[in-house]
């Protein structure tokens, strides 16, 4: 007799829970990110992420002073980064106040809560924790030099539509490029990826857009952006398609589509794949087994 194997996904109504904006995260939600962002595959993903960009900045002789970690959950890497960066300051932006007073909590000597001012201006500890819902631009403008976003499941927030209009939901170009390439499809169908109505997928790629602006409006010129994300292949093994879409999100598409050409504001400087079983949050999402098998990507972007 054959034994069933156990489903191991957590019984959280994500869907539901994830489109409540930006303190999603203060529910069941919060409490499985805290023990997956803990779990040794995590653990060895947040090692390898410092290590990989402490290496890049060295090759680069970049010493980084101002270092923020976007929606930084639980701060299951700021050990790491402190670890690598000893003489930075540290600066930690979530929208959940569960999450960050676990991190206040749990390393009281090195971390403290403050207003988002004070994160970047008056701060008497190596790590300034911060609340706020994001995107925000009214956060001090280029003072970073390097910033992560690290697994972002990024909620937008229902009530900060103004925000978005703001800063460049509605501008002409983008909306432009946006619609080709949410309405384009792969020459071949066995390569999409994409399911959803091509509105939806606009608005997808238009948000995205507005984080990036974001993260650009955080950083220096000069100064680099690492995003980690979910991947079951590198960047560059995926079609260009797939390629030109995630690059227009993060503001760094150089490729004219069409003929029309959109401002970037970044650029890629190197990208790399590692498997890891930090894939299976996708799968507890999603409940898809094909989601059970792959890694993360890795991408070190220039702001210009
Ligand atoms: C999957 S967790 C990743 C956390 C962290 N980067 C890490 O690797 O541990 C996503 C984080 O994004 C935060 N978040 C999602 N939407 C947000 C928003 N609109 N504003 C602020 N924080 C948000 C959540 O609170 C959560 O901590």
């Amino acid at each position: 007799m054959t034994q069933k194997k156990p489903n191991l996904r957590p019984e959280i109504d994500f869907d539901s829970l994830l489109s409540q904006g930006a303190n999603t995260y203060d529910s069941a939600v919060g409490h499985w990110w805290h023990s997956r962002s803990m779990d040794l595959p995590h653990r060895r993903a947040y090692k390898h992420i410092a290590e990989s960009t402490l290496a890049f900045c060295q090759a680069k002789s970049l010493q980084p002073k101002m270092i923020l970690d976007y929606a930084c959950g639980s701060g299951a890497i700021l050990g790491d980064l402190l670890q690598a960066f000893p003489k930075a300051h540290l600066i930690g932006l979530d929208g959940s106040r569960q999450l960050l007073q676990g991190v206040a909590k749990s390393h009281p000597d090195l971390s403290e809560l403050l207003d988002q001012h004070d994160a970047f201006h008056a701060f008497t500890k190596p790590v300034s924790l911060a609340l706020t819902s994001l995107p925000n631009f009214r956060l001090p403008e280029q003072l970073c030099d390097l910033v992560f976003l690290i697994f972002p499941n990024l909620v937008p927030d229902p009530k900060h539509l103004g925000e978005f209009n703001r800063h460049g939901y509605c501008n002409k170009k983008d909306n432009e490029v946006a619609r080709m390439l949410a309405r384009f499809r792969e020459m071949d169908p066995d390569d999409e990826t994409v399911t959803m109505d091509p509105e939806d997928f606009f608005d997808e790629l238009m948000t995205a857009r507005v984080f990036s602006r974001n993260l650009r409006h955080l950083l220096r010129p000069g100064g680099m952006l690492v995003r980690v994300e979910y991947s079951q292949a590198n960047r560059t093994e995926l079609t260009d398609l797939t390629q030109w879409r995630s690059l227009f999100g993060e503001g760094a598409l150089e490729t004219p589509i069409k003929g029309e050409k959109c401002e970037s504001f970044f650029r890629v400087v190197d990208s790399e794949y590692r498997k890891s079983k930090v894939i299976q949050d996708v799968f507890h999402q999603t409940g898809d087994p094909d989601d059970k098998i792959g890694g993360y990507m890795l991408t070190a972007f220039e702001a210009i």
